[in-house]
């Protein structure tokens, strides 16, 4: 058995967690929003049209923000045609995803669901097809109370009090050439720092997300965060990174499961350009991260090339999860926790049925497996996040080096009393015996220590088997004389829970 070891000090401290760091995302894209939280005339549905089943597991995720309506579909998209009376709302054409918008789902049912779901609008301007007078105008409808034409059509609408939606998002990935509307960073740059202007006049206590790189891949990577920047700093709040990680011909479970090195320094990368801009304007504002959608996503994308165009809610980007990816996004939380002093809003891309940790079809909804290291960071891991440092044997992969076996992160809160440690170990085959030394923590103890594996890395939860990939209580951790022995199993997400 491989041994490593962690290394906390109740001083050593990142930063406490922004509860958004746990969001997640609802685009108009395939069964996300229609079947997947609306589906009117389903025995699953209440009056309203929204799927009970599907919200009863968002409940339990404890979701704080969802970024909405895209992604790519922002980019074309017109709020207009998504309020007031159904029979005069148009069917339009989404063309990020080429298919047919019916906007029976708008905007103000969104809010209202959101209401329902005990979460918060994060809501995203189209700067694709549209611009700043739009972003204007949308911002009058949700924020403003009454007296301007937007706000009295909102009452008119049947919402007399503002939505009152507090984070905003300036378009979607405006650097990626398949974007409708796609920018170069200086057309971009501009539009942002103008439509910022504009969106604040009009609600000054607004918060906002200028576009980042798409991806770290992108051959603009680097000098469009820094133009942008260089342009709407002084209007924006956070800067927005994206990324998702494909099983490629060249990679192996060992590589696949190292993929949280790039994301690692995507983060450091992404905070050193903002800090570089910063400088450069010698201001004393620090712009934070909003890494809004992040997750894996491969196992659809065969299947997705091959759709018909105009169609009303497809099956698109129905990635099924295996137990594999349940690991790797086990380690990107991991990944965002340790970054919690810069990254402060993230975003699962995205909930249901589009590369989600939720499916539904017409007779139920259940959890994909990466529903669970998902639900446990979100119930354990907000608080003040300690610096760990991870002492572990380490190994070489396709595109990776000096990998530690072991990942770890631990989380103190003290107004519940506890410590939580999430750790992974990256092993196939070897279980590993982990020793934490909590002499500084006095009078805790082992609550729970959840496990999280399989025997096959390829197991799925489906809904004839939503149970097959699940975690379970009673791992083998032990707290003795202020030591903690812990036996994380080969290949497994593992979350140590302490208390007093
Ligand atoms: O989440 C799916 C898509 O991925 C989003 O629409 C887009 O922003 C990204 O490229």
């Amino acid at each position: 058995m491989k041994k490593g070891r962690i290394i906390l000090d109740r001083d050593y401290r990142v930063a406490e967690t922004d509860p958004r760091i746990f969001g997640s995302f609802l685009e108009h894209l395939g069964r996300a929003v229609y079947e997947g939280i609306y589906q009117p005339g389903n025995p699953f549905s209440d009056e309203r049209g929204y799927r009970k089943d599907t919200m009863e597991l968002i409940n339990a995720l404890q979701v704080p923000i969802i970024r909405y309506p895209g992604g790519n579909f922002v980019s074309n998209y017109n709020w207009e045609d998504t309020v007031g009376p159904k029979e005069n709302r148009p069917p339009r054409l989404d063309l990020a995803w080429r298919t047919i918008e019916p906007n029976t789902f708008g905007l103000d049912e969104f809010v209202d669901w959101c209401r329902a779901a005990g979460t918060a609008p994060m809501m995203a301007v189209n700067l694709g097809t549209r611009g700043a007078e739009n972003a204007r105008d949308v911002i009058e409808y949700c924020n403003i109370e009454k007296g301007s034409k937007f706000s009295d059509l909102r009452r008119k609408y049947g919402h007399e009090k503002p939505h009152d939606i507090r984070l905003w998002c300036l378009g979607n990935e405006m650097d990626g050439p398949w974007q409708t509307g796609a920018k170069t960073a200086t057309e971009y740059g501009r539009l942002a720092e103008e439509t910022a202007k504009i969106m604040r006049a009009v609600d000054p206590s607004i918060e906002l997300v200028a576009c980042g790189s798409c991806g770290v891949n992108i051959s603009t990577f680097g000098t469009w965060d820094a133009t942008v920047l260089s342009h709407c700093y002084d209007y924006v709040d956070y800067l927005s990174m994206h990324q998702y990680f494909d099983l490629n011909e060249n990679a192996d479970a060992k590589d696949f499961l190292a993929n949280t090195l790039s994301m690692d320094n995507f983060i450091k990368s992404v905070a050193s350009i903002c800090d570089y801009v910063k400088a450069v304007k010698k201001s004393k504002k620090t712009i934070n991260i909003s890494f809004d959608e992040w997750n894996v996503w491969y196992h659809s994308k065969a299947a997705d090339a091959k759709a018909d165009p105009w169609c009303l809610a497809p099956h698109l980007l129905e990635d099924i999860y295996n137990f594999m990816d349940a690991l790797l996004v086990g380690g990107m939380l991991i990944t965002l926790l340790k970054h919690a002093d810069r990254v402060k809003i993230a975003c699962l891309a995205q909930l249901v049925n589009v590369i989600a940790p939720i499916m539904t079809s017409d007779t139920g909804a259940w959890r994909q497996t990466i529903y669970w290291p998902y639900l446990h960071a979100s119930l354990y891991g907000r608080g003040t996040v300690l610096q760990t440092l991870v002492d572990a044997p380490k190994y070489d992969s396709k595109n990776y080096t000096d990998v530690p076996y072991l990942d770890s992160v631990a989380v103190q809160n003290d107004e519940q009393n506890r410590i939580t440690i999430f750790a992974l170990n990256r092993d196939l085959d070897e279980d590993m015996e982990v020793t934490t030394d909590l002499r500084q923590y006095e009078g805790y103890h082992v609550a729970r220590h959840i496990v999280m594996t399989h025997a096959d890395l390829e197991a799925i939860n489906d809904e004839a088997h939503p149970n097959n990939v699940v975690p379970v209580e009673g791992g083998n951790s032990k707290l003795d004389a202020g030591v903690l022995t812990s036996v994380l199993p080969a290949k497994s997400w593992n979350v140590i829970i302490l208390e007093k």
